[in-house]
């Protein structure tokens, strides 16, 4: 299947899979769930459905155990969205081209959607398999946990909120990248490796790599696209971090140096692809995908 048609059907694919996970908007209690649904239906690029799927066509995983790592990730990313959003932390009206969920509701719906929306992630992982053994299952959910807990994306949030109208050096943003937007992506990668056959010590040392750099190459692209691109093309407002004062690789490197160290992430997330020739196809395309975007 051609990149673009991959794309469109693995999106659709993980609208369904979302759709039936969530509770009804006519279900008690109706705001809440209908909340639920504006967070996490109707948009974004499903990027780390994608870096699922992709990974496990490198292990020979059925689509079904995919879907529900899909969904599980995806869960958890629209909340982090959710809660990015609030006024005490980034303090954003526009997210997929509509209202943010506080604005959209009111900051407590918000603040209960983004719990509810991470605990139901749980929930997923918990009746639906997606490794085919127990002990695999049990490994998906702490991988999950651990990248989206202090160590992993909360951890970065954490660490983002402090940084605002300070300076961080490249090694300590970097740090912070890597678990705020880094974290999730590497658990998308290797949950959705975990859901097929297993996969050499190489093989997942490999695919670890790739992970981070391309989890990294990420928010440098998405630092970038906030700095150099506009609200209506991003569905979110654009040159946030600047009015905010956030340090972001733009204003740590500057325009030109951040968009040469992505084409360096880029090149050596491929690198570390190349020995597993075909099998690597899809996540070839993801990095360029990644790395190339223009929301
Ligand atoms: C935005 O994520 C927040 C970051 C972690 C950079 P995405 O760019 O993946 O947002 P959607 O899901 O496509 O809307
Ligand atoms: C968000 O980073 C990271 C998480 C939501 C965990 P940003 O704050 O840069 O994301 P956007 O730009 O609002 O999408
Ligand atoms: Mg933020
Ligand atoms: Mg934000
Ligand atoms: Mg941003």
């Amino acid at each position: 299947m051609k990149f673009s048609d991959w794309l469109t059907y693995i999106q659709q694919r993980t609208e369904t899979a979302l759709d039936a996970v969530l509770p009804a908007a006519n279900v008690a209690p109706d705001r809440l769930h209908e909340a639920m649904r504006y967070a996490a239906l109707g948009g974004g690029k499903r990027v780390r459905a994608l870096l699922a799927h992709a990974a496990g066509s490198l292990t020979h995983a059925r689509p079904e155990q995919l879907d529900r790592a899909a969904c599980a990730v995806e869960l958890i990313h629209a909340y982090s969205l959710v809660h990015d959003d609030l006024p005490c932390m980034d303090d954003d009206k526009l997210r997929r081209g509509k209202p943010t969920v506080h604005v959209e509701y009111d900051e407590a719906t918000a603040l209960l959607v983004g719990d509810a929306l991470q605990t139901l992630a749980f929930q997923v992982l918990a009746e639906y398999s997606v490794s085919t053994t127990a002990s695999g299952q049990i490994e998906v959910i702490r991988l999950l946990a651990e990248a989206a807990g202090s160590r992993g994306m909360a951890g970065g949030q954490a660490i983002d909120v402090a940084a605002a109208g300070k300076e961080l050096t490249r090694e300590e943003l970097e740090f912070m990248h890597l678990r705020k937007t880094g974290a999730l992506i590497r658990a998308a990668l290797l949950i959705g490796a975990r859901a097929g056959e297993g996969v050499s010590e190489d093989r997942r040392r490999r695919l670890d790599q790739y992970a981070k750099r391309v989890g990294l190459l990420y928010q440098v692209v998405d630092d970038i696209l906030d700095a150099e691109s506009d609200t209506a093309t991003l569905g979110k407002t654009a040159g946030k971090d600047a009015a905010q004062d956030k340090p972001t690789y733009v204003s740590v490197l500057g325009l030109q140096e951040a968009r040469r160290f992505a084409e360096e992430l880029l090149a050596e997330a491929n690198d570390t692809l190349a020995p597993l020739g075909e099998r690597g196809a899809r996540l070839r395309e993801m990095a360029d995908f990644i790395a190339h975007r223009a929301f």
